[in-house]
């Protein structure tokens, strides 16, 4: 009742709507009404009410509330349920476990603020209160389970999009950070539950850093970290840049299954910045070490570093997993 409530006052567009119209529209009483319009006051909207004229919308809050966030989202698949939580342990974890319980493709798990926050390799990831944007997306895809490392190449590629409507210069690390002068603005998670030949559930997680100052970091992320707000100078509207994100989502998404992830990686491309610069790549399982120049991904997304040998002659590697920094970082973009 509270969205009705709100989605009348909304295509009210700033003009008053009557406690007895609201309720006459809506069914209910006029008390069921004022209730509801107390809850959402308290939930942080703007509603001004007048004696005779009603009650009139003034400002929403920048809350990742599901209402907020479904509200003219008009996106096919991505975004079709949202599932929002003030604080949770993960939104991956949540996301797995509804995705276990069947919730349907697309939704979103997003939360203000994560406890248990987790990055690659198990390590923590750092999710402050009201300052980012952690959120999980359930995909059902069709494809075989060995595409699925694709989706968080999909993923970089949509907060791109989301970055440059923001007149921001995203810069995509291979295979899953956003950096911004060298620093991480976003981590992407990708996890899946599948058969030998089909995958049951993908859950993409996102962590991006939006409105976090540059004292707000802790100590062991200052000099590595940054978020959206640092780069534009100013406050980002969360619920605008998630709607903007999810949208680009919906769009790739819909363009992989038809075309594959051809014009996807293409359009990473054009982000990365991690082609034609000196890297060095540590094997995630073989601990092994080495320093190349990135070439280019392949049709699987896997990055190309062509080695010196000693005897002078190039040898390309294939990174499927690993850590890869850029050796000069801070001066790229
Ligand atoms: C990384 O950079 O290592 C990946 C970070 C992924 C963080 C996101 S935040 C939302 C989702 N929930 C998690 O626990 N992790 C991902």
């Amino acid at each position: 009742m509270r969205l009705e409530i709100l989605n009348v006052l909304r295509n009210a567009a700033g003009s008053y709507c009557s406690g007895e119209e609201i309720a006459k529209k809506l069914g209910v009483s006029r008390t069921a009404v004022w209730k509801h319009i107390k809850e959402l006051r308290a939930a942080g909207y703007e509603i001004v009410s007048h004696s005779r004229s009603g009650y009139v919308l003034k400002d929403t809050p920048d809350r990742l509330l599901a209402p907020e966030i479904e509200a003219g989202l008009s996106t096919k698949v991505i975004g079709c349920h949202v599932e929002s939580h003030d604080s949770i342990d993960s939104t991956n974890l949540e996301a797995k476990r509804i995705a276990a319980k069947d919730a349907p493709e697309g939704t979103v798990v997003v939360a203000e603020e994560q406890v248990g926050g987790r990055g690659r390799l198990e390590r923590p990831f750092f999710s402050p209160k009201g300052k980012g944007i952690w959120f999980s997306v359930i995909l059902r895809p069709n494809f075989l389970p060995q595409e699925a490392p694709k989706c968080t190449l999909l993923a970089a590629v949509a907060v791109a999009r989301a970055m440059k409507e923001c007149g921001l210069t995203p810069g995509i690390k291979w295979p899953n950070d956003i950096l911004y002068k060298g620093k991480k603005l976003v981590g992407i998670l990708t996890e899946m539950s599948a058969e030998i030949d089909a995958i049951k559930y993908i859950v993409i997680g996102m962590g991006i850093n939006v409105n976090i100052a540059a004292e707000d970091f802790p100590d062991d992320l200052k000099d590595i970290a940054t978020s959206l707000c640092i780069m534009k100078g100013e406050k980002i509207t969360r619920v605008k840049f998630l709607q903007s994100v999810l949208r680009s989502m919906d769009d790739l998404y819909e363009k992989v299954q038809l075309c594959g992830f051809a014009p996807i990686f293409d359009e990473w491309r054009r982000y990365t910045i991690t082609l034609g610069e000196e890297v060095r790549v540590i094997g995630v399982r073989s601990g092994e070490e080495y320093i190349g120049r990135a070439a280019d991904i392949d049709a699987d997304g896997a990055l190309l570093v062509d080695v010196q040998c000693s005897d002078g002659s190039t040898e390309r590697r294939r990174v499927v997993a690993g850590d890869v920094s850029i050796r000069n970082a801070a001066q790229s973009k």
